[in-house]
């Protein structure tokens, strides 16, 4: 049923496990077959590249040498290059796979595009947490000119 380099990867797969530090993290499913991928990234913030990338996969030999090859795919690309990756990628850098066994490469190219939208998610809300903790320091610093202010009048007032 499975090529060769199908049974290699599924038996030794070069990127199984969890990624700590990971700051994007893709996990899809399939309803009707049960299989669950997760991918983990590490991106470059400032080169916006992936430069590490581990799965945990439950499911067949194909949907494992699937994920552990999309894995290997991204790493060195930047998101929008990993986001151009299709499935039909993975099953021919895979020497092929069995027609009923595709939808295991569609799992994989859905995998890297929620660990992409999941880092660029996390990306945007720090973003934000920024710049309202921004606003709230610029607040705060008027708040102390008017009492400033306010004591320098009364101040004078008790001269007078
Ligand atoms: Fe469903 Fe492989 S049989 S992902």
């Amino acid at each position: 049923m499975y090529n060769d380099k199908v049974l290699k990867i599924f038996e030794n797969p070069r990127n199984a496990g969890s990624l700590p530090g990971a700051n994007g993290v893709g996990k899809v499913g399939n309803v009707k077959c049960g299989d669950i991928m997760k991918i983990f990234i590490k991106v470059d913030e400032k080169e916006g590249t992936i430069y590490d990338a581990k799965f945990k996969t439950f499911g067949c030999v194909s949907a494992i040498a699937s994920t552990d090859t999309a894995c290997e795919m991204i790493k060195g690309k930047t998101l929008e290059q990993a986001l151009k990756i299709t499935n039909k990628d993975v099953i021919d850098a895979l020497g092929g796979l069995p027609a009923v066994k595709i939808h295991c490469s569609v799992l994989a190219q859905e995998a890297i595009a929620a660990a992409v939208a999941d880092y660029k998610k996390k990306v945007n809300r720090a973003a934000n947490r920024a710049a309202k903790s921004k606003s709230t320091v610029k607040t705060k610093t008027t708040i102390k000119t008017t009492k400033v202010t306010t004591k320098t009048t009364s101040t004078k007032k008790i001269g007078m």
